[in-house]
């Protein structure tokens, strides 16, 4: 080990596992930050020692993203407070490739995927094996087939990155990253969206990394991930660090209130819902063929319907086909469908989500960037659409009334904005998430598609979220929930459907058992 003197003040608390005078492996002094004239990150220090895992927990808009891009070189030198010393020494990143040089790599929590480019160059992006002046494609292909099995990802790394849904996307890029020499390695909110067997594939990597000595700093709004993944837990609030669990397996409770500044609600009253008989959405024989290679078919005659009232979880593995579903049945799939949909009775045969709107029926999408926010607008307009004019634009309010509940639930849903005029993409991840459901809930739908709707939630917001379903169901609406969260399919489904490899492998009613979801998941009986 090098030894390099701490800087005068830092790293004087001699850390317990290595020798007391060899550095942090990161240490961030006093960070902060600000966008216009409000205050994000606020005089927060920490520090991470060789091989351990640190978790970062923190309500949605805590500002935890905020610090891991200031880490990760997205925000750069200059643009930011405090310091940030890499094994003792000073450094200040002007970008992405200085921080990923010097080994710090992140993942961001937002991805940023390039889709005209291949799979391949997606997953090593900034860091191509090259020959000579040229890309070399040979060990590409080979490292981008080995990193993609490890997630038992079976997709041809030439293909456009397009093709890929929101899950696969972070798995190649969470892949890609692993690959990568790190020291520090940054994982902002990896495991959202992704179903507990990817999760665990991704958790064992982690750990093994950890015995090479690399640190992580890893973010999840997923408490059971912090206790699998995590040595010592941060907490984060309103900018500021709050508290620190300096153990493995800190308590929830006390994590959840120094997270939200109070206890959390344990005993939700769950009020009976009456399902009727009337079928609001049925589907039958429906198969669903790959945009790119046609024959290649991602949903194999899949027959289900959702009751008004009911509340049907599909849950299953990223790539089981429940996505494409849930795309087909919002007319936003690129590629095509056979089989018979009705909706409230009547044919349906979805094009666009226009035509999907007009028939009641909606969709919170799990792809924020593509096809959830509308980028450049401010909070205001992503809710709004209720103008007159904006009605025919986008097409999702009726009436004013509907902009009414919207701002009353995203008030119920505490989105977390400085102003309604904010733009959309300046707040949190969460919050954003937030907005887009507000949104829906509003425009009263008989069909609500959700696709991962509290990914990137934090435990808080997360049972408003639900509450605000459930009364949409107690109302008549018929709710499909695709999900990766085992907790929250055992919280929300009157029933569930279980994917595995474009079927339906099981149906579950009733509230499912984690061991039948996983078994089903699987390909088990
Ligand atoms: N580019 C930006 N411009 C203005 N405000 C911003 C910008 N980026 C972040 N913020 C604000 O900074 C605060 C912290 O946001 P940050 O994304 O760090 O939260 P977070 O803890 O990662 O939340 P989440 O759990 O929802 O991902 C929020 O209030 C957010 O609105
Ligand atoms: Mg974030």
């Amino acid at each position: 080990m090098s030894k390099i003197e701490t800087p005068s003040g830092a790293g004087t608390s001699a850390p317990l596992g290595g020798a007391p005078s060899e550095p942090d492996l990161l240490r961030v002094e006093n960070a902060g930050k600000s966008f216009g004239g409000a205050i994000a990150l606020h005089n927060v220090s920490f520090s991470l020692r060789i091989g351990r895992a640190l978790g970062i927990i923190g309500e949605n808009g805590a500002g935890k993203s905020t610090l891991m891009k200031i880490l990760g070189g997205v925000y750069p030198a200059g643009s930011y407070e405090g310091d940030v010393y890499l094994r003792g020494e000073k450094v200040r990143f002007r970008n992405v490739q200085e921080a990923r040089a010097a080994g710090v790599v992140l993942v961001p929590q937002e991805l940023h995927i390039a889709p005209e480019l291949s799979i391949a160059e997606n997953m090593f992006a900034g860091a191509l094996p090259s020959r000579g002046a040229f890309v070399d494609s040979e060990t590409l292909e080979l490292r981008a087939h080995t990193w993609l099995s490890f997630f038992g990802l079976e997709l041809d790394p030439w293909l456009p990155a397009s093709i890929l849904s929101p899950s696969e996307q972070r798995l190649i890029l969470i892949a890609g990253a692993l690959s990568q020499e790190a020291r520090v390695l940054i994982l902002d909110e990896p495991t959202a969206s992704l179903s507990d067997g990817e999760a665990q594939s991704l958790f064992a990597h982690v750990a093994k990394l950890r015995n090479k000595g690399i640190g992580v700093l890893f973010i999840s709004h997923r408490l059971d991930d912090i206790a699998q993944v995590c040595d010592e837990v941060l907490v984060m609030r309103n900018g500021e660090s709050v508290a620190f669990f300096p153990e493995r397996n800190a308590p929830r409770g006390e994590i959840v209130q120094a997270m939200i500044g109070r206890g959390q609600d344990e005993n939700v009253d769950r009020a009976p819902r009456d399902i009727g008989d009337k079928v609001a959405l049925n589907v039958a024989a429906l198969s669903v063929a790959d945009p790119v290679d046609k024959s290649r078919i991602r949903v194999d005659k899949v027959s289900f319907d959702v009751r008004a009232g009911e509340i049907v979880g599909l849950f299953g593995l990223v790539g089981a086909g429940r996505t494409e579903i849930l795309r087909t049945l919002f007319g936003t799939w690129p590629g095509g469908f056979e089989g018979t949909i009705e909706v409230d009775g009547a044919p349906y045969r979805p094009s666009t989500p226009r035509a999907a709107i007009r028939r009641r029926v909606a969709m919170l999408t799990e792809d924020r960037k593509q096809t959830g926010i509308f980028s450049g607008h401010s909070l205001m307009s992503n809710i709004d659409a209720a103008a007159p004019s904006q009605v025919s634009r986008y097409g999702f309010f009726d009436s004013s009334k509907d902009l009414d509940r919207a701002l009353g639930i995203i008030k119920s849903l505490d989105v977390r904005a400085r102003s309604a005029s904010q733009s959309i993409e300046t707040l949190s991840g969460g919050n954003q998430q937030k907005v887009l459901l507000g949104r829906w809930l509003a425009t009263n739908p008989h069909v609500l598609l959700l696709d991962e709707p509290t990914a990137g939630v934090d435990v808080g917001a997360r049972e408003e979220i639900y509450l605000q379903i459930e009364e949409l169901a107690r109302a008549g609406c018929a709710v499909l929930l695709v999900s990766s969260d085992l907790d929250e399919i055992m919280r929300m489904s009157d029933r569930t459907l279980v994917m595995y490899k474009g079927r339906i492998t099981a149906t579950i009613q009733g509230r499912p058992t984690r061991h039948a979801l996983m078994t089903a998941a699987t390909g088990g009986q």
